[in-house]
């Protein structure tokens, strides 16, 4: 009997155990489930208890979104369109490309699982920041190739010749966040092409830019700025969108590359309301720039306010600040104790480090004031 497939089998899952689950920002009721409340107290606590933990838009739904997914809902009887035309339409007007250039799927998350899964398999690589987004080492090890996490240079930002210096001829796919998740950092349109000119054109590097909203001021737009013939832009409608719960993001290469990946995901991958709220929110556009303004302010007030209390721990160009203090994870108890999560970086291995999502001007004001009782409470 062949017994490769058992060996592979064994080998995956011991590689799978060495990995940290991807642990999602709690939910509102989970902590309140948690905390013993029956579901009319759920009911009663849900407004006072402030989730700052999946750096969500706070902000709500641009109206647009809504009103599209209304007039939508009454056809939900049907499939979804699978070629996403309506949206591809307007996400290929949005960024002046062909509809065969773009590629939807069920969150970003999905797209990076498919692209992953695409072209690494069993005896390929994969390289990523070891503080880049988990997804990536989830993805790598689910399609069975070989995760690579290279360090980063100062703990927070991608190192990029450390990287250049980690491909091999078996490298399939490079990942980077850029702004990162969880380290906030953002890496210059100028330092990303002269790493993509050191690469082999054979690789595939997906550039992922979740955050790219809050940044589009502060770097050129990779879509067109950025030269590789591997080059996958992802970007999601889960962040300054407002669309988390909507479960839409998409992908933007070369269409010939772009044809493999479409044959492996499934024929509906992307419900109709999701479909339709994404059109809605990119007419929205006057929502989206004046909620990501907001946003930015709100993260410098939260900045100024962790460095009054001592646990600034470095600038962040994306929907988060990191809160730095040896006792972080007593600290985040303590703050769900009161009512506000937020999410623990130890499964990054930053012990040390919380990050908190942008929330608005109450739910700041509440997180600071709850720290305040918490740093005040610490033995
Ligand atoms: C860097 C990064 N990429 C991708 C995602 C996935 O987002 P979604 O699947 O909601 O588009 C996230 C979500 O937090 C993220 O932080």
């Amino acid at each position: 009997m062949n017994t490769d497939h058992i060996d592979w089998m064994t080998q995956s899952v011991n590689q799978a155990q060495k990995l940290h689950p991807y642990v999602p920002g709690k939910p509102v009721q989970q902590l309140l489930r948690e905390q013993g409340l029956d579901e009319l107290q759920i009911e009663q606590q849900v407004s006072q208890t402030i989730k700052l933990a999946s750096n969500e838009n706070p902000y709500g739904v641009p109206p647009q979104a809504v009103q599209a997914m209304q007039d939508a809902a009454s056809e939900v009887h049907r499939y979804p369109d699978g070629d996403c035309f309506a949206l591809k339409q307007a996400l290929a007007s949005e960024h002046g490309v062909e509809t065969s250039q773009l590629l939807v799927g069920n969150g970003s998350n999905e797209v990076l699982e498919l692209i992953i899964r695409c072209f690494a398999g069993v005896g390929d690589e994969v390289v990523y920041s070891q503080r880049g987004f988990i997804v990536y080492a989830l993805a790598t090890t689910a399609a069975g190739a070989t995760a690579v996490a290279v360090p980063e240079a100062d703990g927070l930002t991608h190192d990029l010749k450390a990287m250049a210096a980690a491909v091999q001829a078996n490298t399939k796919v490079i990942c980077l966040a850029n702004p990162n998740n969880p380290t906030g950092s953002l890496l210059a349109t100028d330092a990303l092409q002269t790493f993509l000119d050191g690469l082999p054109r054979h690789v595939v590097v997906i550039l992922d830019e979740a955050y790219y909203e809050y940044v589009q001021d502060d770097i050129s737009d990779s879509i067109h700025a950025l030269n590789h013939p591997g080059l996958i832009v992802s970007r999601t409608f889960s962040k300054a969108y407002g669309l988390a719960g909507c479960r839409v993001g998409y992908a933007v290469a070369d269409s010939d590359l772009l044809a493999v990946v479409n044959r492996f995901r499934e024929p509906f991958n992307v419900n109709s309301l999701a479909q339709a709220g994404a059109v809605g929110a990119l007419r929205d556009k006057e929502w989206l720039l004046e909620k990501v303004a907001a946003c930015k302010k709100e993260r410098l007030r939260l900045e100024d306010g962790l460095l009054e209390r001592g646990c600034f721990m470095a600038k962040s160009y994306a929907n988060f600040v990191l809160l730095q203090h040896e006792k972080s994870l007593d600290i985040c108890q303590r703050l769900e104790d009161k009512g506000v999560i937020v999410r623990p970086l130890a499964p990054y291995g930053m012990a040390d480090v919380l990050r908190v999502s942008v929330g608005n001007f109450d739910e700041n004001t509440a997180f600071l004031s709850a720290l305040d009782d918490v740093l005040a409470e610490l033995p």
